[in-house]
């Protein structure tokens, strides 16, 4: 599984499992010595119903024994994704973990953010070296430890004129690029929630049968409230500027019981004044705080949802709302688990890996924690050839 492969050429399986709790995407990419990413596929596999289950439940209070089982749980089954995935995609020299959000709170001088997922496991399953922990360097430079994904963005999307990259998952992260001339810089935060509260709602409508409002068949079916959802648009956290980031603390389970426990009325009227919730926030941040741009790429799982695309096409009459899978060939819940690959191997080089002016950092660090496997003497040699090409 790990042998040397291709002079000059990195390979890297990146592991996402996001704040939709859905499950982790694993993709492979290769990074040439030139810089240039190749993808090389991607696959998708959900959490059996019983860690989904206890990933959720992690949203509450938690006893450290109860984190630190969650957090093995979490390493071996990330392990076994990852094996599977180089078997059905190809051998890579490194395996990257985003690692599971159970807590993000990054605001103040003790802020934290903190995603676990115990590395050690990856590694046993794998014998493969591991890169974790992404966040935590950044946040002790004073940032956010998020968004982490923009440079990413800008490495394999930056284009003569500016573009919007436009991630839906739990949340919805949100990143302006400037075109190839404009010494403006990157612009990138969380607009708020991408489909948490769908999925939240349609979880408790259906007591735990669904997980998501597919195709947003129920949003389709309903009417928004137009005088809640102006309400619910001067929400503290839509109304302050970036830099920012938010998680599942702000927008999660408790508020979309508490929306669904006071809504009087039809369940799919709720479900599209939330989506026109998610649409019309990411709306009126862009009007509030990106600069000019004539299209926007969607990724992320809400992509998918025909429902959601549509809306924010009539919250942005003026921006080209493009499906970003079909655009670039890369699909919609890959692109995190390859830039996340990307950032692993910045780790591996010494290449610091985030934006102070986007996560608020000091200054720029080298992102990640690395995990030696069998493998860790190859690849050292590997990453000494591949730098001094
Ligand atoms: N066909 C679909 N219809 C509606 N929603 C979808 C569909 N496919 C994916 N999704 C949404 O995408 C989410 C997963 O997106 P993902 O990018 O993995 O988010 P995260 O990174 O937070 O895990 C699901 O929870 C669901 O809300
Ligand atoms: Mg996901």
């Amino acid at each position: 599984m790990n042998g040397a492969g291709p002079k000059g050429v990195l390979r890297g399986l990146g592991l996402m499992s996001g704040t939709s709790a859905d499950g982790v995407d694993a993709a492979r990419l290769e990074l040439g010595a030139d810089g240039h990413c190749r993808f090389r596929g991607w696959v998708d596999t959900p959490y059996p119903p019983d860690l989904r289950a206890a990933v959720l439940a992690a949203n509450d209070a938690l006893t450290v024994e109860a984190a630190a089982r969650l957090d093995r749980r979490l390493g071996q089954f990330y392990g076994v994704v990852a094996r599977d995935a180089m078997h059905g995609l190809g051998p890579v020299d490194f395996i990257a973990i985003h690692g599971q959000t159970i807590r993000h709170q990054p605001a103040g001088s003790e802020g934290f953010t903190l995603q676990i997922g115990s590395a050690a496991d990856a590694v046993a399953a794998t014998g493969l070296t591991v890169v974790n922990d992404f966040r935590r360097a950044d946040v002790a430079a004073g940032g956010q430890g998020a968004p982490l994904v923009p440079p990413f963005h800008q490495h394999i999307f930056a284009a003569p004129g500016p573009r919007l990259i436009l991630n839906l998952g739990g949340m919805a992260n949100l990143t302006w690029l400037p075109g190839s001339h404009d010494p403006r810089p990157i612009l990138a935060f969380d607009t708020g929630p991408g489909n948490v509260l769908l999925d939240a709602v349609a979880d408790l409508h259906s007591g735990g049968r669904l997980h998501c409002d597919q195709g947003g068949r129920m949003a389709l079916a309903g009417v928004a409230n137009q005088a809640l959802l102006a309400e619910w648009l001067d929400w503290p956290y839509f109304l302050s500027p970036p830099p920012k980031s938010t998680g599942r603390e702000a927008f999660g389970l408790p508020l979309a019981a508490k929306l669904l426990g006071e809504w009087e009325g039809r369940v799919e009227d709720l479900m599209a004044t939330l989506l026109a919730l998610t649409a019309q926030s990411i709306a009126r941040a862009v009007r509030r705080w990106t600069p000019e741009s004539p299209e926007m790429l969607v990724f992320g799982g809400g992509a998918e949802n025909p429902a959601l695309l549509a809306a924010l096409q009539r919250a942005l009459p003026a921006i080209r709302i493009v499906h970003g899978a079909q655009a670039t060939g890369i699909p919609s819940q890959a692109l995190e688990a390859l830039a996340f690959a990307w950032l692993g191997a910045q780790c591996l080089l010494g290449r610091p890996g985030n934006l102070p002016a986007v996560t608020g950092a000091a200054r720029m660090v080298v992102l990640g924690g690395i995990h030696p496997g069998g493998n860790w003497p190859l690849l050292m040699k590997k990453m000494i050839r591949y730098k001094n090409k």
